[in-house]
């Protein structure tokens, strides 16, 4: 028998809905799962915990950071786990690296981990210092100070007003396009500050960064492109649960579970979202705004 899967870690990202999760997956022991953004481990672990021989978690994220962080947390044989620098959107790729044509389940975990707000140096939180960058991928792409210095205002006004659903969009957008250096978190803060009441303000600075980082990595159409072929890399009986953390997430998940159910591949196991129980959110701030979607492929 091979070495067993993770034994626990002092991770301080906490997994949204670790319970929920397991539940819909559905772990087989000997299962295949494919973790589409594993991040530091929070969920893998504990579907590691439930795999016997034969089983495997196959993990991608698009920061290396992260999987660095990800291997010291879950110290386990290459036969139990694969890492991926990668999208998920690349799944075909992965897949065919592994030699592997379909999952027992596949799960994402949208958005960014407590460890990616929390670094001092990716441009992630408003309440950081440093260079307006907010690429999970780092060695690929521009960051959100070349986003902003390249956008005219209409289409900055745009990108907050879709992505961050912020009211004051426009002004915003002015206010940001008027300042003479527009390179690091302080710069877009005190872009921000001048043009908008007090009140509140921290929500203001949160729209704002939600909306720069979904348009700098192209988050909806990175989903848009996993959800047009995920199925073909499911078993049958497979199991997907994706957690979203934004209404446009959620409402692409929704439609497109809702299409393949009415084409008779896919049953949907969640009528409604799934969200987090009310001692979860106390515990766990991230957990207040995800929702859980999952479904299982047609046998
Ligand atoms: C919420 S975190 C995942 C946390 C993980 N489920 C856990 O419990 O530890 C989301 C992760 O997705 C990664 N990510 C974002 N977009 C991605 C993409 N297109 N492909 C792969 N990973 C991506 C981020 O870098 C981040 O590490």
């Amino acid at each position: 028998m091979n070495q067993h899967p993770a034994q626990d870690s002092g991770l301080t990202h906490i997994p949204v809905m670790i319970t929920e999760v397991l539940s819909y997956l559905a772990i087989q022991p000997d299962g295949i799962y494919l973790d589409g953004t594993i991040g530091p481990g929070g969920h893998a672990i504990s579907v590691l915990k439930e795999l016997t021989d034969g089983g495997k978690v196959v993990g991608i994220d698009r920061d290396e950071e992260a999987l660095d962080i990800c291997k010291q947390n879950l110290k386990t044989s290459s036969s139990f786990l694969s890492l991926h620098h990668n999208s998920y959107a690349n799944l075909d790729n992965i897949f065919a690296a592994e030699g592997l044509s379909t999952a027992h389940g596949i799960l994402l975990d949208l958005g960014l981990s407590s460890l990616q707000l929390g670094s001092k140096n990716r441009g992630f939180s408003y309440r950081s210092e440093g260079p307006l960058d907010m690429r999970f991928d780092q060695s690929n792409g521009s960051g959100a100070g070349k986003l902003i210095d390249q956008a005219g205002r209409d289409s900055l006004a745009q990108i907050f007003k879709e992505y961050g659903e912020e009211r004051l969009a426009s002004r915003i957008a002015k206010s940001i396009k008027e300042m003479t250096a527009m390179n690091t978190i302080a710069d877009l803060r005190e872009a921000i500050r001048r043009c908008t009441p007090p009140n509140h303000r921290d929500r203001t600075f949160a729209r704002i960064f939600q909306a720069l980082r979904i348009a700098v990595n192209g988050e909806l159409d990175i989903l848009q492109q996993f959800l047009a072929k995920f199925i073909d890399f499911l078993r049958p009986s497979g199991r997907i649960v994706i957690i979203s953390y934004h209404s446009l997430e959620d409402r692409l998940v929704k439609h497109s579970f809702k299409e393949l159910a009415s084409g008779g591949i896919l049953d949907i196991l969640t009528k409604r979202p799934i969200t987090a129980t009310e001692k979860e959110r106390k515990n766990n701030r991230r957990a207040g705004s995800a929702k859980l979607r999952a479904a299982v492929k047609v046998a």
